[in-house]
């Protein structure tokens, strides 16, 4: 959708008058690193070019009015700044009440209401960050539209405040802090422990980011989510028994394998373990993107989807089938299940001239085992929010 075409939706939603500003926010894809960004490890995801677009005007009154593009059914969802709480009636928009919410909690109030449109192409549900691009959307566009005094990094902290104290989400700050702060062509080797972070250029060659879409809704991801939080804070008590450590990605290889049997649940050892390898693996992921050896970049990939699997357990039959069949594919150089599992997507670095085979033949597959097809899409690598 063009600008001049949001711009016309709004005014049929919510009338003519000032014209309202426009801005852009992208999902993002995790390419290693993952159920570590609560347990202090690095991460390394990217920005997407797929996103959220918000469209903001303000108003003189303190009237809330929102309208997505994508959930038009729905229409014209209304609110009040003096009233902004969680309520399943509000939808979607429960993630912008949830911006708010935050904002206030650090005691900034907007003077007045405002009408927002908004509009997304990533697929809902699909585990590349539709809600954290919405909140960050959000977020970017009330900075702009009131002044507000917030940086980068407290939008993407904003955002993981909305998710865990609004929404009810005990989520880290990887999507948001991948989404307030992309760059085009790299990926953010963040310390989730320090927010400390850097720009990693991604640069492939003659390979691709492959996104397959299971194309199944992450229903379980929710409670299962807050579920493997608890059980690293399980495994963690019981390793700071005997090791001087704040998080298990501060427990190093060696000493976790000389310490685990201090974790009583062996569940929760099995967690623990997938997250202090992940956190190695990461790093070491990072030096290979950096030397631009793919190779073993790809058999980190590997390593990291079988560990989610099979000790973390957070994939699931669609997602290991996408995994699977991408592998027996020619020019595949490591497929792995991005995000927080349970359905969603799965990434794989291509070979440019093996894609529409591999596409093809894992679709193939897929629709067989499945029974319902999947999607593909070649990964564009965004930056951060902007104005348009
Ligand atoms: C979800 C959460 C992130 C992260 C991933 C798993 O996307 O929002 O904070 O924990 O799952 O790596």
């Amino acid at each position: 959708m063009t600008t001049t075409e949001l711009t016309n939706a709004f005014y049929t939603a919510f009338g003519p008058g000032r014209a309202p500003r426009c801005f852009f926010a992208g999902g993002r894809v995790n390419l290693i690193g993952e159920h570590v960004d609560y347990n202090g490890g690095h991460v390394l995801p990217c920005a997407l070019t797929m996103g959220t677009w918000g469209l903001l005007r303000r108003r003189t009154d303190d009237r809330l009015r929102f309208y997505s593009l994508n959930f038009p059914q729905l229409g014209v969802l209304e609110g009040t700044l003096s009233a902004v709480r969680f309520q399943e009636r509000n939808q979607w928009t429960n993630y912008v009440l949830g911006m708010l919410f935050a904002l206030e909690e650090r005691g900034i109030r907007l003077s007045s209401g405002f009408e927002l449109l908004i509009y997304g192409n990533i697929p809902n549900g699909s585990g590349l960050s539709s809600s954290a691009s919405l909140e960050v959307v959000a977020g970017a566009a009330l900075r702009a539209c009131y002044d507000l005094d917030v940086t980068d990094v407290e939008l993407a902290l904003l955002g993981q405040r909305a998710e865990n104290g609004f929404i009810g989400l005990n989520s880290g700050i990887m999507d948001q802090f991948s989404i307030a702060l992309g760059r085009e062509e790299s990926a953010v080797f963040l310390n989730t422990g320090t927010l400390s972070y850097e720009y990693v250029p991604v640069a492939l060659g003659d390979n691709v980011i492959l996104i397959m879409n299971t194309c199944k809704r992450r229903t379980l991801a929710d409670s299962k989510y807050n579920e493997r939080r608890a059980e690293c804070e399980e495994a963690l008590k019981d390793l700071q028994r005997v090791l001087p450590v704040k998080d298990l990605a501060g427990v190093g290889l060696r000493a976790f394998e000389e310490n685990k049997h201090h974790i009583q649940n062996p569940v929760a050892r099995d967690r623990a373990e997938h997250v202090v390898y992940e956190c190695a693996r990461t790093i070491q992921a990072c030096q290979k993107l950096r030397s631009g050896d793919l190779v073993s970049f790809g058999r980190l990939m590997n390593a990291s989807h079988d560990s989610l699997r099979d000790l973390y357990a957070v994939s699931c039959k669609e997602l290991d089938t996408l995994v699977s069949e991408a592998r027996r594919c020619p020019g595949v150089l490591g497929a792995r299940m991005t995000g927080a599992g349970f359905g969603g997507c799965a990434v794989a670095i291509v070979n440019k001239r093996n894609v529409e085979a591999v596409m093809d033949a894992v679709g193939r597959a897929y629709e067989e085992k499945i029974g319902h097809p999947c999607a593909f899409y070649v990964a564009g690598i965004g930056g951060g929010p902007r104005e348009l």
